[in-house]
């Protein structure tokens, strides 16, 4: 394998020393981006888009094209899975994901497959390895899936939900379907990333969006376990090189231990935690990843100056941080501002690296 001409984020995800902070943005591919839009009405729509390995790679780098950022995210969905499952995945706009068929009874779940990331979720390899070949060596590529209970959210409810009430349901008056749809997710999962890691992905993230909608013991027991399974099915060292996992909970800043305890390298926090606390209570055991309010881009460049400069203070002196936003960059941003978040980020963080 090639080295990497600028390995920060994955030395930051090991706890390694660095220069400066190395940072990416969730969504950094996007609708914010005029070029992302062009291409997109290119391709048709989302999905197209996604299954399209050529497009998929141009959207990737063209955030890189504009800014200094240390790592590539995949472009594709975490729904990609349930799609593979044979639900039918499609968007409606303005409305978000929406699925041909639910999964929502006991008779549909038994007969659920489990995908082979070759076959057809083989697209999404052939855009890891595409990317990976036209990165050259550049930044790492950031491969990604959701987890079980976020994907579960979406083919019970059959998409976008404010309430989560058919999940409740199935979870707490009928928990043995729920575990069997959760557990081939899970396996589904643990198979698609290490395939993504065999083609290319340096560094794997699990998207946990909905985890935050329940309680502490219903978390541990629908969401945290069946990550803490994937955690411990994925490679972890590929190729002479240390592949690090990162958990993303949104919400889940309660739990922050229960995330550092399975055994993952970095936990990602949205803003609504308080990164010093966060720091102090998981010690070193995980590197942190966070956590400025996407919203904050909306804000006059000296306001996000100073709002990078206190999420660095608070992180403080020492290895560990990987610096981002605490969800998806929104889609009316400023292309001008997210540029001078990144900067902001490399400039004022060299005091705290040696
Ligand atoms: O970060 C990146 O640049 C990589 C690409 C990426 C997308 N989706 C592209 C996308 C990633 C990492 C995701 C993950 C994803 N998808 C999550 C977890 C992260 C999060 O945001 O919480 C979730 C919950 C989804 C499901 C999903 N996909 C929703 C709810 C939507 C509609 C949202 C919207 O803003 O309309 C999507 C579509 C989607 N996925 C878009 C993009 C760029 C917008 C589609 C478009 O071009 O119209």
């Amino acid at each position: 394998m090639s080295e990497l001409k600028n390995d920060r984020y994955l030395r930051a995800l090991l706890r390694q020393p660095v220069d400066v902070t190395p940072v990416w943005m969730m969504r950094q591919a996007g609708r914010y981006l005029p070029e992302y839009r062009a291409t997109r009405a290119e391709a048709g729509d989302f999905m197209s888009l996604c299954k399209n390995p050529e497009l998929a790679c141009e959207v990737t780098l063209q955030p890189l094209r504009r800014f200094p950022l240390d790592a590539a995210i995949l472009f594709s969905d975490i729904l990609t899975i349930p799609d593979a499952m044979g639900l039918g995945l499609y968007f409606e706009t303005g409305e978000g994901p929406r699925f041909q068929t639910l999964a929502d009874n006991k008779a549909t779940i038994e007969n659920l497959p489990i995908p082979d990331p070759e076959q057809e979720l083989g697209y999404v390899m052939d855009a890891v390895r595409t990317i990976r070949r036209e990165l050259k060596g550049e930044v790492p590529l950031i491969g990604f899936s959701g987890s079980p209970w976020t994907l579960a959210t979406y083919m019970v409810e059959g998409g976008s939900s404010k309430d989560f009430a058919k999940i409740k349901k199935m979870a707490f008056a009928e928990p043995a379907t729920l575990h069997l749809l959760l557990d081939k997710l899970a396996d589904s999962v643990i198979l698609y990333l290490n395939a993504q890691i065999k083609a290319g992905a340096q560094a794997v993230q699990i998207f946990d969006t909905w985890g935050g909608a329940l309680s502490g013991p219903a978390y541990r027991e629908f969401s945290l376990r069946y990550m803490h399974k994937i955690v411990d099915g994925l490679i972890r060292d590929y190729d002479g090189h240390k592949v690090p996992v990162v958990l993303f909970t949104k919400g889940g800043g309660q739990w922050l231990e229960d995330i550092a305890a399975t055994g993952c390298d970095a936990v990602g926090l949205d803003w609504t935690v308080d990164v010093k606390a966060a720091r102090a209570r998981v010690g070193d055991k995980v590197a942190l990843q966070g956590n400025m309010d996407p919203s904050m881009l909306y804000a006059p460049v000296p306001r996000i100056e100073e709002e990078v400069e206190r999420i660095l203070g608070e992180f403080g002196h020492g290895d560990g941080h990987v610096f981002n936003l605490g969800h998806g960059i929104h889609q009316h941003a400023d292309p001008e501002h997210a540029g001078a978040f990144i900067n902001a980020v490399h400039e004022l963080s060299r005091k705290y690296h040696k």
